[in-house]
């Protein structure tokens, strides 16, 4: 595993006694919801330490903290959570008081076509980092998940933490083992833990492969816009930095052992809300095409957050068209942020920027 470390001084934990100078592992952070989070805790906690673990997969882009990765109390090291080798190293090295698990294989298309790696990664990874965590005595170890778990849900209805896990893909599946993972760390070794399941993320940095970026993308560059089915499956969406808070609360104040769904109410049949992205950008609906169903596609996902908003005083922030205009307006302007992801150039970031600086300090 290859590491940073010119910038570890701040690591010599003896000397933090504050409680101001928590140390969190971030897994995931160059992906989207992940780096969304680093920049949101190095603006709001100038003294939090945040090391960011991530294996770069396709989905992992250094390109997205290009705005912090100069500061004194980041530091970003590459490694799997799936290989014990990689996280004991970051846990011997930095042992750290809060873990916010975001790394995952995250595309349902992807896991119905190659399911294996999701298992790996998603199950595997939880596991070995909970084991870690326990080892080194972690604070709270939060555990990012989703509302696929609960399944399609009927009618107009919406499912507390207590409902029934439904998954019905392989992504969602290993998301909910992941979860009863979590369960475990708490009933049998007494960890301290809390899993936060979120409806349909939008915001900036989103990889091109979800709902809202192909549709940006597509329509900015006059390409069709695939609709899966009927275009009638409906979910609910969150701004990023909405849930990014509820993260950070449910990290600091969520009570251990705890579940808490992260929901808005603004849910959305997928062909009103790509119909609605186009109208803002001013462009006909004539890209729009529909093409063959994704297998074993969730009709309906709708969340209850009642429970963080009453306990912990949660609530989103964001109003919804102002967040997708604030996102539109982002693309427009990071054309070369997505130029690169089509090109493939992002993927040498890391060798071209963070391996010299590596040799250097060797
Ligand atoms: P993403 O695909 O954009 O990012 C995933 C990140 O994890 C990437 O940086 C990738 O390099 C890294 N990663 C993958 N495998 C790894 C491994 N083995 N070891 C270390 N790092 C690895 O995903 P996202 O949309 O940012 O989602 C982040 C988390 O939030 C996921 O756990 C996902 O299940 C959950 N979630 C996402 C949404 C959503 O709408 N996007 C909603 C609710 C929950
Ligand atoms: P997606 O962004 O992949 O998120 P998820 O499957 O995790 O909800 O898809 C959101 C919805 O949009 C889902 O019902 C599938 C649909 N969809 C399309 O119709 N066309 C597309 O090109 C994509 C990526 C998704």
């Amino acid at each position: 595993m290859e590491t940073k470390e010119s910038t570890f001084d701040f690591f010599e934990k003896d000397k933090i006694s504050s409680d101001e100078h928590k140390i969190i592992l971030v897994t995931g952070g160059a992906g989207f919801i992940g780096s969304n989070f680093i920049r949101y805790l190095v603006q709001r906690y100038p003294n939090f330490k945040i090391i960011n673990f991530d294996k770069l997969t396709y989905a992992g882009n250094l390109n997205n903290l290009t705005t912090i990765e100069e500061n004194a109390n980041y530091a970003f090291l590459k490694g799997d959570v799936a290989d014990p080798k990689d996280v004991k190293t970051v846990f011997e090295q930095f042992s750290p008081d809060y873990v916010v698990h975001f790394a995952a294989e995250s595309h349902v298309d992807k896991s119905i076509i190659n399911p294996d790696i999701f298992l790996k990664t998603n199950i595997m990874g939880t596991q070995i980092l909970l084991n870690y965590s326990r080892e080194h005595k972690v604070q709270k170890f939060v555990q990012v998940s989703t509302d696929e778990v609960y399944g399609s849900i009927p009618g107009d209805g919406s499912v507390k933490e207590d409902a029934h896990i439904e998954p019905n893909n392989p992504y969602s599946a290993s998301k909910a083992s992941a979860d009863l993972l979590l369960r475990v760390a708490y009933q049998t070794y007494g960890q301290r833990v809390n899993v936060i399941r979120a409806c349909n993320n939008f915001g900036n940095y989103q990889f091109p492969e979800k709902l809202v970026p192909v549709v940006i993308h597509n329509a900015l560059n006059n390409l069709e816009i695939p609709i899966y089915g009927d275009g009638k499956n409906i979910r609910e969406w969150i701004h990023v930095e909405d849930h990014c808070r509820a993260i950070d609360v449910v990290m600091q104040t969520g009570k251990s052992g705890e579940t808490y769904n992260v929901g808005t109410g603004n849910k959305w049949k997928n062909i009103d809300l790509v119909e609605l992205i186009l109208k803002k950008l001013d462009i006909k609906n004539d890209l729009i095409s529909f093409v063959l169903d994704r297998k074993g596609h969730d009709k309906r996902y709708s969340v209850d957050s009642s429970k963080i908003r009453q306990e912990l005083g949660w609530k989103p922030q964001i109003e919804f068209e102002e967040g997708l205009d604030q996102v539109i307006t982002w693309y427009k302007n990071h054309m070369d942020w997505i130029e690169e992801i089509a090109s493939g150039k992002y993927m040498t970031y890391y060798d071209d920027i963070y391996k010299p600086r590596m040799m250097e300090t060797e």
